[in-house]
C-alpha cells in the first residue's frame, strides 16, 4: 500500500522534464507492474492483426476458385471458413480490448492512490494557496481523461499498428508498384496529423483548466449553498457558472474540430488513394495483367487498413491529451511533502516558545512577533486578544501546520524542527475553531480520535464531553450518520463531539480554540463542563472568547497584533489596566 504512493511520486518526479520521451518512459514505467497483460494484450493483439490479413489474403483464393475455377465443392466449405474467421477475430478483439482496458483501470487506480497520499502529505501552505476545488478537479477529471487515454490509445497503437503492417504486406506482395502509388498519400497524413497535434495539446491544456474551474465554483456552492441563498446571490452564481461553462465548451468544440479536421482529411487522403488504385488496378484487370483475385485481395487489403490508418492517426492526438494530465500530476507530485523522520519521542507536555516570529506566505506583515512563552507540563493556559491577533497561528505552529520565521519551538526540550511530526501530533489533542465533521457515524468520526478504542471508551469519552444524552436521542443513537458537513446537529452538538473526539484520544496537549458566539447558554455550560472534565493532568491551552471558561487558568496571555502585551493570572491581570480589563469589563459588564 504505502509503495504505491512513493512509486508514482518517484516515477513522476523523476521524469517530470517536459519532453515526450519521458512522459513515454512514464507510461512504461507505471505499465510496468502489469507487463504480462500487456505482454498477452500484445500477442492477443498481433494475432487479430494475423487474422485481419488473412481476410485480405484469402481473398485471392476464394475469388479465383469461384470465378475462374468455378468449383463447386470449394464454395460448399467456403461459409463455414468465413464463419470460422470472424469467430476467432471476435475472441481476440475481445480478449485484446478487455486485457488493454484493466491495464487502463488498473493503472488509474493506483495514480488516484498515489496522488490522493501526496495531497494528504503535502503541507497546509499548499491548500491556503490552492482551492479544494481545483484538487477534486485534478483527481477526478484529469485522471479520467488518462484511462481513456491508456486503454484506447494503448489499444489502436498495438492493434491498428499491426494491422496496418499486415494488410500494407499483403498489398505489397499482391501487387508492390500499386501499392507504392497508393501509398504516396501517406506522408501527406502524417504530415497533417504533426502539425494539429501540437494544437492538440495546447487546446487540451484549456479545456482541462477550464474543468477544474467548473469544478471549483461547483464545489463552493454547494459548501455554500446556505451563504448563496441568503445572500441571494444565485443569478450571480448562475452567471459565473454559465460563463465558465460556455468557455468550456468553446474549448471543446475548438479540441473537437481538430480532432474531427485530422480524421476528415486522412478520409480525403484516404480516398485519392482509393480512385488512383480503382482506376490503375482496374486497367491491369481488364488487360489481364492481374487476376480478379489479385485485384479483389488488393483492394480489400486497402479498404481493411483504411480504419486502422484513421485510428493510428489519433493515437498522436490522444497521447498529446494525455501529456497534459502527466503534466498536471507533475506539478502536485513535484510540490515539497510534510517534512518526513525527525526524532520519535513519547511528549510529556512542557512547551517554550523562544522569540517566535510568524509571517503568513504572501502576507504582507507578521502574525507573530517575537512570542516568548514557557508553558510547564500540565499548566492550564489561556490565550486572549481581539479578533486577528495570533491566537489560532499560535496553534497551528504547535501543531506543526506551519515552522517559525524566526525563533524555536521547543517541546519537551526538543526543537520541533527536530522532533518527527508523528511523534508531535501524536500527543496533541485538539479542537479547532471550524468544526470539521466527516460524512460517517457518530462513532466512527468520536474514533478518529484514537482508531483502536473500545465502544465503552467512545461512551465514556461522550459522557465526559456532555454529548452522551444528544447522541441518544438521535434515531441511530452512535451510529446515525452525520450529513455532509454534519447539517444535521446544532452547532453547540458539534462542538461536544469534537470535544469528545479529542478526549478519546487522550493526548498529553489538549488545544481548545474555541469557537466562539452563536452557542447557546445551556450548550456553553455543558462544553465548559466537558473541558473542565478532561483538562486535569494534561497541558492544555485554551483559547476563550468566553472570560469564565479562563478564570481557573495558571496563566492568562493576553495577545494583541502579534504580540504578548500581558501575563498572568485572572486576579493580578483584572486589576492591571489594558486590553485584559477592558475585555473583563466588556463581558462580566454584559453578563452581570
Ligand atoms: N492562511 C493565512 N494566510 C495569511 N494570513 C493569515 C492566514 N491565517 C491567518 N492570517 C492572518 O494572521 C493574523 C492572525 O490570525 P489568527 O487566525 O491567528 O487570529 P486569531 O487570534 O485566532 O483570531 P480569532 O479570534 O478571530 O480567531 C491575522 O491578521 C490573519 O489575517
Ligand atoms: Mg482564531
Amino acid at each position: 500500500m504505502k509503495d504505491t504512493h512513493l512509486e508514482i511520486e518517484h516515477i513522476f518526479k523523476e521524469n517530470s522534464s517536459p519532453n515526450w520521451r519521458a512522459d513515454i518512459y512514464i507510461y512504461w514505467l507505471i505499465t510496468k507492474p502489469h507487463v504480462w497483460r500487456l505482454v498477452a494484450a500484445v500477442v492477443f493483439s498481433f494475432c487479430l492483426s494475423g487474422i485481419n490479413g488473412a481476410i485480405a489474403w484469402l481473398t485471392k483464393p476464394a475469388l479465383d476458385a469461384i470465378f475462374i475455377e468455378k468449383s463447386e465443392s470449394f464454395l460448399a466449405t467456403l461459409p463455414f471458413f468465413i464463419i470460422l474467421l470472424f469467430f476467432v477475430r471476435g475472441i481476440f478483439t475481445f480478449l485484446t480490448n478487455y486485457l488493454m482496458s484493466s491495464i487502463g483501470a488498473k493503472i488509474v487506480k493506483s495514480i488516484r492512490e498515489g496522488i490522493y497520499e501526496k495531497l494528504i502529505d503535502l503541507p497546509m501552505s499548499f491548500y491556503v494557496k490552492t482551492s479544494s476545488g481545483a484538487v477534486v478537479s485534478k483527481i477526478l477529471n484529469d485522471i479520467e481523461i488518462l484511462y481513456q487515454t491508456t486503454s484506447n490509445t494503448a489499444k489502436d497503437f498495438f492493434v491498428c499498428g499491426g494491422t496496418v503492417i499486415i494488410l500494407s504486406v499483403v498489398a505489397f506482395i499482391r501487387k508492390w508498384d500499386l501499392a507504392l502509388l497508393s501509398f504516396l498519400v501517406i506522408p501527406l497524413i502524417v504530415f497533417s496529423i504533426g502539425v494539429l497535434g501540437k494544437r492538440m495539446k495546447k487546446t487540451s491544456i484549456k479545456t482541462r483548466k477550464l474543468i477544474s474551474k467548473i469544478t471549483i465554483i461547483l464545489h463552493e456552492s454547494l459548501l455554500g449553498m446556505k451563504i448563496i441563498k441568503a445572500f441571494t446571490m444565485k443569478n450571480k452564481m448562475l452567471l459565473r457558472y454559465k460563463d465558465t461553462l460556455s468557455e468550456h465548451y468553446r474549448s471543446i468544440m475548438r479540441e473537437i474540430r481538430i480532432k474531427e479536421f485530422s480524421a476528415m482529411s486522412a478520409e480525403m487522403l484516404g480516398g485519392i488513394g482509393i480512385a488512383i488504385i480503382v482506376f490503375y488496378g482496374g486497367k491491369l484487370v481488364i488487360s489481364d495483367q492481374m487476376s480478379p483475385g489479385s485485384f479483389f485481395s488488393f483492394v480489400t487489403a486497402l479498404l481493411m487498413i483504411y480504419t486502422p490508418l484513421k485510428r493510428l492517426s489519433r493515437v498522436h492526438n490522444n497521447f498529446q491529451q494525455a501529456r497534459t494530465v502527466i503534466d498536471r500530476i507533475k506539478e502536485i507530485v513535484n510540490k515539497t511533502s510534510e517534512k518526513h523522520g525527525g526524532t520519535e519521542k513519547e511528549i510529556q507536555g512542557s512547551i517554550r516558545l523562544e522569540d517566535v516570529s510568524f509571517q503568513y506566505p504572501d502576507a504582507s506583515d507578521f502574525a507573530l512577533n517575537g512570542i516568548n512563552l514557557n508553558i510547564k507540563q500540565g499548566e492550564l493556559i489561556a490565550l486572549v486578544g481581539p479578533s486577528g491577533a495570533g491566537k489560532s497561528t499560535i496553534v497551528d505552529l504547535l501543531s506543526g501546520f506551519w515552522y517559525p520565521s524566526s525563533g524555536n519551538i521547543i517541546v519537551d526540550d526538543i526543537n520541533t524542527r527536530e522532533l518527527s511530526l508523528n511523534s508531535l501530533r501524536k500527543a496533541i489533542g485538539i479542537v479547532t475553531q471550524d468544526v470539521v465533521l466527516f460524512n460517517e457515524s457518530i462513532e466512527a468520526n468520536i474514533l478518529l480520535g484514537h482508531p483502536d478504542a473500545t465502544a465503552d471508551k467512545v461512551v465514556e469519552a461522550a459522557k465526559a464531553a456532555y454529548a452522551h444524552e444528544f447522541i441518544m436521542e438521535l434515531p441511530d443513537g452512535y451510529n446515525t450518520k452525520i450529513g455532509e458537513r454534519g447539517v444535521k446537529l446544532s452547532g453547540g452538538q458539534k462542538q461536544r463531539l469534537t470535544i469528545a473526539r479529542a478526549i478519546l484520544r487522550n493526548p498529553k496537549i489538549l488545544i481548545f480554540d474555541e469557537a466562539t458566539s452563536s452557542l447557546d447558554s445551556d450548550s456553553e455550560t455543558k462544553i465548559q463542563k466537558a473541558i473542565e472534565n478532561i483538562i486535569p493532568g494534561r497541558t492544555t491551552i485554551i483559547i476563550a472568547h468566553r472570560l469564565s471558561t479562563i478564570k481557573k487558568a495558571d496563566k492568562i496571555i493576553v495577545l494583541d497584533r502579534g504580540s504578548v502585551v500581558q501575563q498572568g493570572r485572572h486576579d493580578e491581570l483584572s486589576t492591571q489596566e489594558g486590553i485584559y480589563r477592558d475585555l473583563c469589563s466588556m463581558q462580566f459588564g454584559l453578563n452581570k
